[in-house]
């Protein structure tokens, strides 16, 4: 039996298509090794695409990301481009994508691989094992809400004359949407979510509350909920991050803690990230995977980037956009040997020092890890 898949690779600007190139390694090792058929089409990104079209991303290039199983993307943006018009910005195409595909659920995982965990911030027993999910809300709250802006405010003792304006503005729809998405994934992990805002001081925080917990009283009665006032889960995260499960927050909170997590972890080439959004005619939702990092141009062109990020973003692909999670898992497990095996990229050098493998090395290392089961 074959099962078939289609995934859009975008692998963007500076070291994107270096990590990509090793990811399709893989992609290509699951083809002939797993009995998958994955149907790939390669198009641009960010600064590529405007180097070709003069725009970050292409008309037909949005259209074939809205018709695949999976897009997945390297990283965008550089020096290069630093100058160009915001509206052709390379992070435009990265911004176009997300939002006409409204991929409402960011996926940041925080997972910590046995032989990286001293390079926690963290003492190692407070880190080791650690296996966390942030969803964060990705297209709503007090980036998009209105009123906002900056005005002149000269009435009364105002110093400088003017006031700068956020709204947070979140509707139940937008919250019950990222609430189910959440408990979801809960129930295929440790069915376990832990939902933060301040509902202390803001009435959003309430109908957030509120409506958490009305999406898990109707439709999740069997996943463990629990509540919690953002600022405490900033130090529970801290003090003792293996508590939680699945945490699910908004844009503004998720932004800020899903950092604060992916730290416990160590180095910006170990972390992955998935955006989903509604589901589409086949089942399958909405999706993008890219690595957090960006495009890197202190190193890009040097084979020095680490290809991990990517790899365990095709991963996320493999368990929530192709319900393969057999296959992520051994994935992920040949990425964790071959870091016991001490194969580092320079990135993941401890101070002891060593000599670093180049990105396709390390590529090529966990494509051998695959293959020795
Ligand atoms: P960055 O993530 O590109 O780099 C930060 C530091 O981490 C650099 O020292 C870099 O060498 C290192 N690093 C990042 N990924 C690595 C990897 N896979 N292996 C080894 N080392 C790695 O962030 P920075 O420097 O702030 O931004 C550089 C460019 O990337 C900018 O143009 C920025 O706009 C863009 N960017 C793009 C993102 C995206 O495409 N999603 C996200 C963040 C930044
Ligand atoms: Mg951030």
């Amino acid at each position: 039996m074959s099962d078939s898949y289609s995934l859009l690779i975008l692998p963007g600007d500076g070291i994107g298509p270096e990590v990509m190139a090793e990811v399709v390694k893989i992609v290509d090792w699951f083809g002939a090794n797993r009995g998958m058929s994955f149907d790939v089409s390669h198009d641009l990104v960010g600064g590529s695409a405007y180097d070709r079209h003069g725009v970050p991303l292409a008309d037909e290039t949005m259209a074939r990301a809205q018709a695949v199983d999976a897009v997945l993307l390297g990283a965008v943006g550089g020096p290069k481009y630093d100058d160009l018009d915001f509206s052709v910005k390379p992070e435009r195409g990265l911004l176009r994508l997300r939002k006409e595909m409204d991929l409402f659920a960011n996926l940041r995982p925080a997972q910590c691989f046995d032989a990286l965990a001293d390079f926690s911030s963290l003492k190692r027993e407070v880190v080791a094992g650690l296996d966390i999910l942030i969803v964060r809300e990705l297209t709503s709250g007090v980036y998009f809400g209105e009123p906002r802006g900056i005005h002149a405010d000269d009435n009364g003792d105002n110093e400088g004359g003017r006031v700068g304006i956020n709204t947070q503005r979140y509707t139940s729809g937008e919250i019950r949407r990222v609430a189910r998405a959440a408990f979801e994934l809960a129930m295929r992990r440790g069915n376990k979510v832990c939902s933060m805002e301040k509902a202390n001081v803001m009435e959003s925080g309430i109908l957030w509350r509120e409506e958490v917990q009305w999406v898990h009283d109707n439709e999740y009665p069997d996943v463990e909920l629990s509540h919690m006032y953002a600022d405490n889960g900033a130090m529970q995260l801290v003090r003792n991050p293996r508590q939680f499960d699945v945490i699910v927050t908004d844009n503004l909170f998720g932004d800020i803690l899903s950092d604060a997590a992916a730290m416990l972890t160590g180095s910006l080439g170990m972390l992955p990230s998935a955006s989903l959004g509604a589901p589409m005619a086949n089942g399958r939702p909405k999706a993008l995977y890219e690595p957090v990092h960006g495009s890197a141009p202190d190193i890009a062109g040097q084979g020095k980037a680490n290809p991990i990020a990517c790899i365990l973003s095709f991963a996320m692909a493999l368990r929530y956009s192709f319900d393969q999670g057999e296959a992520a898992a051994e994935l992920e497990r040949a990425v964790e040997r071959v870091l016991a095996d001490g194969v580092r990229t320079a990135d993941l050098m401890g101070p002891e020092g060593g000599t670093p493998v180049s990105t396709s090395q390390m590529g090529d290392r966990i494509v051998a890890a695959l293959a020795a089961g």
